[in-house]
């Protein structure tokens, strides 16, 4: 089949990633999957125009409203990927809501990341429950062999105290306003360093010679981050907010924190115990390796795209 994949495709973000990996998973079984950036088409007749024009047979688009908006009246079949923010955020509004429920009754069907996104989906749109599938993320991480981080810390200013110790971020500039707080913030501290996105070999190399991972956000999601620090033997400390603590079993498969103190005695606790150390490094990978696989993934994804034909 020609399939058109719509999805944000800013580079270096989650949704691209999954964008990619599911690319690759119908790519592997012969058909055409080309991604395109939802945020390059205003309305559904651009995209109407698109599907004349490329022959595409079928779609998919990743989050229900940015993607899939755009897919509605559409001549061909399509199946939607729910993307987060629109089940958890864009539902609110009224405008968005009617247009999302009207595109779910068109989709042949629509995958959710975890339980919890089918069940909040299917409260809203009870008629859609029986064709909402639950797929998690699927991690495979690649770390590459020649990554080197003096190229990146050449810089580095040694944290005062504990000159052992640095707290590294990275990840691409979003939102220029963030942006300038978060960097004016990280050079008053010595020992923290903000690095722009680099290739995810790279990172996936970086994040293995860490000695854990940190995830302190305050807002919503299902961290691909977080997944893959587990799968790459790396322990996880992270902020107790549902998305992270529906991945993580305290002191079992990483370590929840629920304000700065208890962060800080955590890391002591994970740094001083390395029986503890062990124990969630190979918790957690045996949780990634079960729930988040990626064949398991791959297959259902090749079994979706036959409901499109
Ligand atoms: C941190 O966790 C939140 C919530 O699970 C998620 O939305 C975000 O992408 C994560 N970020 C990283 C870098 O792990």
């Amino acid at each position: 089949m020609r399939l058109l994949l719509l999805a944000c495709l800013r580079a270096q973000t989650g949704n691209a990633t999954t964008a990619g990996r599911i690319q690759d998973h119908l790519e592997a079984v012969g058909h055409i999957c080309s991604l395109k950036d939802a945020f390059g088409y205003e309305n559904p007749s651009e995209i109407a125009n698109l599907i004349s024009a490329e022959k595409f047979e079928a779609a998919l688009a990743i989050h229900l409203y940015k993607g899939g908006r755009l897919l509605q009246g559409s001549r061909i079949p399509f199946g939607i990927i729910f993307g987060g923010t629109d089940i958890n955020e864009d539902i609110k509004h009224e405008e968005k809501h009617r247009v999302m429920g009207a595109v779910l009754e068109e989709a042949r069907f629509a995958v959710a990341f975890t339980e919890k996104m089918k069940e909040l989906a299917a409260a809203e749109w009870p008629d859609a429950r029986s064709k909402i599938y639950i797929q998690t993320q699927g991690i495979m991480t690649t770390p590459s062999a020649t990554f080197n981080w003096k190229r990146f810390l050449q810089n580095a200013e040694w944290h005062r105290r504990e000159p052992h110790i640095h707290l590294v971020i990275i990840g691409p500039a979003v939102d220029p306003q963030f942006t300038s707080e978060v960097n004016e913030k990280a050079n008053r501290a010595p020992g923290v360093h903000l690095l722009q996105e680099i290739p995810q070999d790279d990172l996936h190399a970086a994040v293995k010679r860490c000695f854990a991972v940190v995830n302190s956000s305050i807002s919503e999601g299902m961290s691909a981050a977080i997944l893959e620090a587990m799968d790459l033997d790396v322990p996880v400390l992270a902020r107790n907010i549902p998305g992270n603590a529906a991945i993580i079993r305290h002191k079992d498969t990483g370590l929840l924190f629920t304000d700065p103190q208890e962060f800080v005695q955590l890391s002591k606790s994970l740094m001083n115990d390395p029986s503890l150390e062990r124990k969630i490094v190979t918790k957690a990978k045996a949780y990634v390796k079960k729930h988040h696989s990626w064949e398991c993934e791959r297959e259902a994804y090749q079994n979706l795209v036959l409901k499109l034909q």
